[in-house]
């Protein structure tokens, strides 16, 4: 079979020959990866994925049962827009570029890598989770999320690859040669590095770190340089899934944790094998404001460059914002000098970190929201709630600096005196931990875990969403 056939695509492989040979080299190295860095287990079963074979609302979500190494990770881009200008920046209304400048070609190749690095990141975190999955559908999810950052990782290859040349092609290796985690060549950013070891923190991290990423993808669809913002754009269309099982995974916790309250005498979940509020509060905290960091500083001369430059915008820049060049405004920082926080005008280009992670902050408000309305249905007095943006930063103007939950600053003493009820503590994991057992057949469910509402593409949820071989 011909590559171009192996790799569904709209940007005309079969016609690129250059394109071709770089894939050709790449792809085989990717498949090695694969198989050394993904899923630890099921890699010889049938799985009931989604696949992307075209762009259209026919060709992007198609159903079948895979094998994984056999998936079909395709490279497409959203259907170009007529005549596209540049959204944002010094350069705002010209056309947008088809081919990088070479006075931007630095700050795009580390914009893609960086934003490429965390796709394979993500799927060597999550990659022993298969063995300790609640049910089969969740299983199924899960392989779902990775093939698809796997994808993702392809989308940023091809740009590597079609627009970088020499260099393009070597950062595409070394996006297959870093491992989360490794101490020798780890992945890039921090939060990347660290192992999802329980269900819990996958459910958190597909609620909270997966919408950092929808967040960077939207601001990069929002770039001057073309191609970007067209590969962004279709990201952005898997990534709402990953989202959807971080929120509905949470949602499906806390559902059961509230069945369990109504059953024990004392309303503790713990003691009938579920997992209690306050945990996933503590947990909550901890993943909200880990994910809160990747955003970058608070005030940033590379963000104000890279808006000025147009490589990326606000989320929806088109459609929230008036001003697109953002040279006359400004943005109010909270920052912390000597125990106190004072409200400090910065030039609004500076604070693009800062606007973005806004952003994001309004859109967790709204999954936390739908989590809430679940406890109050079932009749239980307990809200969760984000922390304060400043609490438990470890990046940014907040870093070494210690906030409460509500953002006042306090001691390091009263921060250590607080901590076990803020964030997760060593028993809370090992008994998480301890809730790990896999539940693999069809129809059943893990005791600390409600099943969910519907299942995948109209299935029940007891439908066999992956099949031993
Ligand atoms: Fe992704
Ligand atoms: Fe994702």
């Amino acid at each position: 079979m011909q590559l171009h056939e192996k790799i569904p695509n709209n940007v005309n492989l079969s016609q690129n020959r250059r394109l071709q040979r770089a894939l050709e080299k790449w792809q085989p190295n990717y498949l090695k990866w694969w198989k050394e860095a993904g899923p630890e287990d099921f890699q010889e079963d049938q799985i009931y994925l989604r696949t992307a074979i075209s762009v259209d609302s026919k060709g992007w979500a198609n159903f079948d049962y895979v094998k994984m190494p056999d998936y079909k990770w395709g490279i497409f881009l959203a259907e170009p827009e007529a005549d596209r200008r540049i959204s944002c920046g010094d350069n705002y209304g010209q056309p947008a570029w088809q081919e990088v400048p070479g006075e931007f070609r630095n700050h795009l190749r580390r914009l893609i890598v960086t934003q490429g690095d965390t796709e394979p990141a993500s799927v060597e975190q999550q990659r022993l989770l298969c063995k300790i999955a609640p049910s089969l559908y969740d299983c199924r999810n899960l392989f779902q999320v990775n093939v698809e950052e796997g994808r993702h990782l392809w989308a940023m290859v091809y740009l590597l690859h079609a627009h970088f040349g020499r260099d393009g092609r070597e950062e595409a290796e070394e996006l297959l040669e870093r491992r989360s985690g490794d101490f020798d060549k780890p992945r890039i950013l921090t939060t990347f590095n660290e192992p999802i070891d329980d269900w819990l923190s996958f459910f958190m991290f597909t609620m909270f770190t997966d919408r950092d990423g929808k967040y960077q993808l939207l601001a990069l669809a929002e770039s001057a340089f073309d191609p970007l913002s067209r590969t962004t754009r279709f990201m952005l269309t898997e990534e709402a899934h990953h989202m959807f099982v971080g929120e509905t995974g949470v949602m499906r916790v806390v559902q059961r944790a509230c069945e369990l309250m109504k059953e024990d005498p004392n309303e503790d979940a713990r003691a009938l094998g579920g997992i209690d509020l306050d945990t996933v509060q503590r947990y909550v905290n901890f993943w909200y404001s880990s994910s809160l960091d990747l955003f970058g500083g608070e005030i940033s001369s590379n963000a104000a460059d890279f808006f000025g430059a147009g490589l990326k915008g606000r989320a929806w820049e088109g459609k929230k914002f008036d001003d697109h060049v953002a040279l006359e405004q400004f943005y109010e920082v909270d920052v912390a000098e000597n125990g106190h926080i004072s409200k400090k005008e910065v030039p609004l280009r500076t604070a693009m970190n800062e606007v973005l992670r806004d952003q994001y902050v309004d859109d967790n408000q709204r999954g936390v929201d739908r989590w809430n309305k679940c406890i109050a249905e079932n009749g239980i007095d307990y809200k969760i709630t984000l922390p304060h943006k400043r609490f438990n930063r470890k990046m940014g103007i907040y870093q070494g600096r210690h906030f409460d939950t509500l953002g006042n600053p306090i001691s390091e003493d009263e921060f250590n005196a607080k901590a076990s009820q803020w964030l997760p503590t060593a028993e809370d994991r090992v008994y998480i931990k301890s809730l790990m057992k896999p539940v693999l057949e069809p129809g059943k469910i893990a005791n600390w875990l409600a099943p969910p509402k519907r299942g995948i593409n109209n299935q029940g949820f007891d439908f066999e969403y992956i099949r031993h071989a």
